[in-house]
C-alpha cells in the first residue's frame, strides 16, 4: 500500500522552501485535521448567491448551448445527474456534444462548502501522511478557477472552445449585465477574469445553506433523537462497526454529535478499494486504457513516488447516495444494494466481480497490473481470502442499504427506488431473498 519513506519526506519540505509549514510537494502537510466548518460561518453574499445560481441554471454557457451545470448535476435529485437513454445505459453523463459523456460520474454537490483544501495528514497510528480534500474525484482542482475551467472546456462536458470562446458567449447578455454589476465591466471583458467572476458566484452559491440542507431522517435522528426503524439502526451499527462493515473507518460520521455537519460520511481522504472496471465507458473500449485517478495529480503536484496513488480515488460522501441512479467514480454499480455488496463479497468472491479473472493472479480489473499492489487489501470487510466467509450476511448488506436510505434529504425521498424493487434489479443479491427488503418498506419509507 502506501509507502512514503521518511527520508523522502524531508527532503520534500526542504525542496518546497516552505519556511514554517512542512509541505509535500506542492501540498502543505498539516500538524491537525481543520476542525469542520460549522454551518453557521457560511455567510455568503446574498447578491452574490443569486448570481451564482443564475450561472448555475444558464444553459447558454456550453458549446453547443443547452448544457447547463444543472444539466449534470440536477437540482431534483440532489444534484447529482439524471440520466437517460444512452447515458444511462453507459452510467455517466451526457455532454453538450452528441456522442459526448463525460469521463466519468458526476457526484452530488450539495455539502459541497464543506469540503477542505488539499493537505496531507498523519494519524498517530499510521505510519505515514495521507493526501485529503481538493475538488473531483482525483483532487486534481483546488481553487475556485480550477474547479470551474474542468467542466466549461471540456470537450465531453460543455464543450467550450476557448476562454474567449466563452468571453463572447456571455458578453451583451443579461447575464453579462448581472456580471458587469457584480464585478465591474472587466469581468465581463476580460476572458481570465471572467472565469474568477464566475467562480465567485458560483462558489457563493454552493456556500448558500440551500446547498447544504440537512433535512435528511438521519438528522432529525442527530438532532432530536427521532428513532429510526430497528432495521435501519442494525444498518448504522454495521456500518460503523469495525469488525462489519466498517464503513465509517472512510466514510466518516459521528453518531454522538447533534450537530450534522460532523456526520457528511467522508474524511475527504483517498482510497483504492477497485471498483469493476465499467466496459460500456466510451474510453474503455481501450484495453490499456485505464483511469488511474489520484497519482495524475500526485505527479503534478511533485509529491514523491506518486505512482503509490494510482487507483486511489476520493472517499465519497454518502448523503443522498440512495437518489443516485449510478454508483461509483465510473458509474459501474447500478443500485446500491450491489453497492454495498461489493464491499462484503470483493474479496471472499473476487470472480463475482471481475469477469475472466478467475484464475489469474491479477483481481482488480479496472486497475493497471503494475499498481495491483496499492490496491487496499487490509481494511474489513475486503481483507478476507478467496473462498472465506463475508463479513456481513445477505440480511447485514439489506440493513445497511435501509440505513443508507435515512440520508436523504426530505426533497428527495420520493425518487428513492423502491427498496424490494432495488434489491430485485441487483445483479449481486440473492434472487429468493428479495422478500425480506419488502418487508422493510414501510419502515424505510415513512416519510
Ligand atoms: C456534462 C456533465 C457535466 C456538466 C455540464 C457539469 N459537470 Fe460538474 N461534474 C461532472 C462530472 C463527471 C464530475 C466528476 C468528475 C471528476 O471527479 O473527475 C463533476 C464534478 C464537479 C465538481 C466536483 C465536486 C466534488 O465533489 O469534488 C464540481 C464542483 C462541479 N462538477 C461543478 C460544476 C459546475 C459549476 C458546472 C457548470 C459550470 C458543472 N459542474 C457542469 C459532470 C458535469
Ligand atoms: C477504505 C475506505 C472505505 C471503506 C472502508 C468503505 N468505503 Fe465506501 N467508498 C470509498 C471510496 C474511496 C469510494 C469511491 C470509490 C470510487 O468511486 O471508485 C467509496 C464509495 C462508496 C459508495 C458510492 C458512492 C457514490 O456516490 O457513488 C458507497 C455507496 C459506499 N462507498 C458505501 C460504503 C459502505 C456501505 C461501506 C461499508 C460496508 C464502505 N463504503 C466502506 C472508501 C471506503
Amino acid at each position: 500500500m502506501k509507502k512514503l519513506s521518511t527520508a523522502l519526506l524531508v527532503a520534500a519540505a526542504l525542496f518546497s522552501g516552505a519556511a514554517a509549514a512542512e509541505s509535500i510537494g506542492m501540498t502543505p502537510k498539516l500538524d491537525a485535521v481543520p476542525p469542520p466548518a460549522e454551518s453557521a460561518s457560511f455567510k455568503p453574499d446574498p447578491n452574490l448567491v443569486a448570481l451564482g445560481k443564475r450561472v448555475f441554471f444558464d444553459p447558454r454557457l456550453s458549446e453547443p448551448q443547452g448544457t447547463s451545470c444543472a444539466a449534470c448535476h440536477d437540482p431534483g435529485r440532489a444534484f447529482a445527474p439524471t440520466l437517460a437513454g444512452e447515458a444511462l445505459r453507459i452510467g455517466v453523463p451526457a455532454g453538450s456534444r452528441p456522442g459526448h459523456v463525460a469521463p466519468r460520474n458526476a457526484p452530488s454537490l450539495l455539502y459541497l462548502r464543506y469540503i477542505p483544501h488539499r493537505y496531507f495528514f498523519q494519524d498517530d497510528d499510521a505510519s505515514f501522511p495521507s493526501p485529503f480534500g481538493g475538488f473531483f474525484v482525483d483532487g486534481r482542482a483546488d481553487t475556485l478557477a480550477e474547479r470551474i475551467r474542468g467542466p466549461l472546456f471540456s470537450p465531453d462536458e460543455m464543450g467550450n472552445p476557448s476562454q474567449r470562446a466563452l468571453q463572447r458567449k456571455v458578453a451583451g447578455t443579461d447575464l453579462g449585465q448581472a456580471l458587469t454589476k457584480q464585478f465591474g465591466a472587466d469581468a465581463v471583458h476580460d476572458p481570465e477574469r471572467l472565469i474568477g467572476a464566475l467562480g465567485k458566484a458560483l462558489e457563493a452559491y454552493f456556500q448558500s445553506d440551500e446547498m447544504a440542507p440537512f433535512t435528511s431522517r438521519f438528522d432529525d435522528f442527530l438532532r432530536k433523537r427521532t428513532p429510526l426503524s430497528p432495521a435501519e439502526m442494525r444498518g448504522l451499527a454495521l456500518f460503523r462497526n469495525p469488525d462489519k462493515g466498517n464503513c465509517a473507518s472512510c466514510h466518516l460520521m459521528m453518531e454522538s454529535s447533534s450537530r450534522p455537519e460532523r456526520s457528511l460520511f467522508t474524511d475527504f481522504g483517498y482510497d483504492a478499494i477497485a471498483v469493476p472496471r465499467n466496459p460500456l465507458l466510451p474510453a474503455n473500449k481501450d484495453a490499456k486504457h485505464f483511469d488511474v485517478g489520484l497519482c495524475q495529480t500526485a505527479h503534478k503536484l511533485k509529491w514523491p513516488e506518486p505512482d503509490q496513488w494510482c487507483g486511489y480515488f476520493r472517499t465519497s460522501g454518502l448523503r443522498n447516495v440512495a437518489v443516485r441512479q449510478t454508483f461509483m467514480h465510473n458509474g459501474v454499480f447500478r443500485t446500491l444494494r450491489d453497492t454495498v455488496a461489493f464491499y462484503a463479497t470483493r474479496s471472499t468472491d473476487p470472480a463475482q466481480w471481475y469477469p475472466g479473472t478467475k484464475g489469474t493472479p491479477l483481481r482488480f480489473n479496472d486497475v493497471p497490473a503494475k499498481y495491483q499492489g496499492n490496491v487496499n487489501v487490509n481494511a474489513v470487510p475486503m481483507n478476507r481470502r478467496p473462498g472465506t466467509t463475508p463479513a456481513l450476511t445477505e440480511d447485514e448488506i439489506d440493513d445497511i442499504v435501509a440505513f443508507l436510505r435515512t440520508l436523504t434529504d426530505a426533497r428527495y425521498v420520493g425518487l428513492m427506488p423502491d427498496a424490494a424493487a432495488d434489491k430485485a434489479r441487483s445483479a449481486h443479491a440473492p434472487k429468493a431473498a428479495a422478500k425480506t427488503a419488502a418487508t422493510e418498506r414501510p419502515a424505510t419509507n415513512t416519510r
